[in-house]
């Protein structure tokens, strides 16, 4: 089929490279020319592991292209799916400026049947208002509006797509929905569940398991904090739940808080969604405060294993990112842990594989290094706090003469405690128990 992706960032790219590779002739639109002339240069704008493999693979194979011609994208479509951004607005609520522009353009350009998907995260009613917008501009031709959000996480965002655990239609005719099947035709022979439903229950879906997931990880950091008190280790805490097949193992990992892209926007926008239908959804609003306070005792935990005090302290970071293998920074945890360590009088050196260039937008007056035993070179302690597979097998005897003291925070338990502390460092992490029984 011909397929249209309007944005392409994440999901956009992502979206149009997996489309393309079950078969469909898919074009790929942006309005940023220098994205668009790097994607046809056959550059990746994002780091995205296997993503490169898959765009050149079906550019050559003629099922992929990348255009700023908007217009003669939605001509050429029978299906167009709604890939651009959704920012949050100051007041938590999703900026859907991107997605109205769009229908517009849609409406403006229609020269046949046409279905519109809308891929990006977009509140409940979003579905409406682009018919909306659509059919206000006349009804010489037939539009369908379908829900089919994306569940893909950073890092993994090719298996997420081709693999997913589910697929999620919200339609409103049955048309529209066995095109939908025809497009996702290697899924549905591969027997991956299709929840077909409307089109409000498809975007509550994203919103409730984005938000739902987010509640899981604040659960178990809120944990970890109990277990730092009781004398319990959280690692063991998190695999006893974890068997329990109501709950889960996935998820569960205690960390300095969730970030991203996504997490942040959506338990922010799922809040703000129920307000306007009047009712204050407590547990988003609850994970949001926690959250963020997570995130603050990371600094308080960092302070306490230099003695108390941060002033005139040197404090290596590894890893900026929100998350390994992504370069991504938007609301990473890191952002507001760095700058308390600043603001209580602490210098930062810091290295991360993919993410130094965006870091910089975020920080000033950090040394950034090239590798871990660089950025350890002379610090008060070593903080790991992206858990880059890269950090996992370090030298820990050229860590411990680098540093100034062998002090180690590990804010994701990624080390083993009693291993560390037998290779001389005054080690700490998130929730785990002086004298865990392992
Ligand atoms: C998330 C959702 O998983 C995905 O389905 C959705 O489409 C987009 O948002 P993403 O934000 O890319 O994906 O990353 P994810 O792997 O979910 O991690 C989100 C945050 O939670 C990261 O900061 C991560 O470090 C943190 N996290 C995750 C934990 O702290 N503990 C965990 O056990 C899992």
């Amino acid at each position: 089929m011909n397929i249209s992706v309007i944005g392409t960032g994440y999901v956009g790219l992502v979206t149009g490279a997996g489309l393309a590779d079950f078969g469909n002739d898919v074009i790929c639109v942006d309005v940023d020319v220098r994205k668009i002339e790097a994607l046809k240069n056959g550059e990746i704008p994002i780091y995205e592991p296997g993503l490169d493999t898959l765009v050149s693979k079906n550019v050559n194979e003629g099922r992929l292209r990348f255009t700023t011609d908007l217009p003669e994208a939605i001509r050429a479509a029978r299906a167009i799916f709604i890939a651009v951004g959704t920012p949050p607005k100051p007041d938590g609520s999703a900026d859907l400026r991107y997605v109205e522009e769009v229908a517009h353009s849609i409406a403006q350009h229609m020269n046949g049947p046409k279905l519109v998907i809308t891929k990006s995260t977009v509140p409940i009613g979003t579905g409406r208002l682009i018919e909306r917008i659509i059919t206000s501009h006349g009804k010489e031709h037939s539009v369908s509006v379908v829900s089919n959000p994306e569940f893909l996480r950073e890092g993994s965002a090719i298996e997420d797509f081709l693999e997913p655990d589910r697929v999620v239609i919200g339609a409103s005719d049955k048309q529209s929905v066995e095109l939908m099947k025809e497009i996702y035709a290697p899924l549905h022979s591969l027997e991956i569940p299709f929840v077909v439903t409307n089109v409000e229950s498809s975007e509550l879906i994203k919103y409730a398991s984005n938000g739902f997931l987010a509640v899981k990880i604040t659960f178990i950091n809120e944990i970890a904090v109990v277990c730092e008190r009781v004398g319990a280790d959280v690692q063991d805490v998190a695999r006893g739940m974890g068997l329990d097949s109501r709950i889960g193992p996935k998820f569960l990992q205690a960390g300095p808080g969730f970030g991203g892209s996504c997490f942040p926007k959506d338990t922010s926008a799922m809040a703000d969604i129920s307000r306007r239908h009047g009712y204050e959804f407590e547990i988003m609003e609850a994970v949001l405060r926690v959250n963020d306070a997570i995130k603050l005792r990371m600094v308080d935990k960092i302070a306490e294993a230099v003695g108390g005090e941060l002033r005139g302290k040197t404090i290596a970071i590894l890893g900026l990112a929100f998350k390994p293998e992504t370069d991504d920074m938007r609301d990473s945890p890191t952002i507001p842990i760095i700058n308390g360590l600043q603001a209580r009088g602490a210098s930062v050196r810091a290295y991360d594989p993919q993410a130094i260039e965006n870091a910089k937008m975020f920080f000033k007056d950090i040394t950034y290094c090239d590798d871990a035993y660089s950025t350890a070179e002379g610090a008060d302690a070593l903080v790991l706090a992206t858990e880059w597979n890269e950090f996992r097998a370090l030298n820990f005897d050229r860590i411990r003469k680098a540093l100034r003291a062998p002090v180690l925070v590990d804010l994701r338990n990624v080390y083993d405690p009693h291993r560390m502390r037998t290779l001389g460092f005054a080690y700490t992490s998130v929730g785990r128990a002086e004298d865990a029984q392992k």
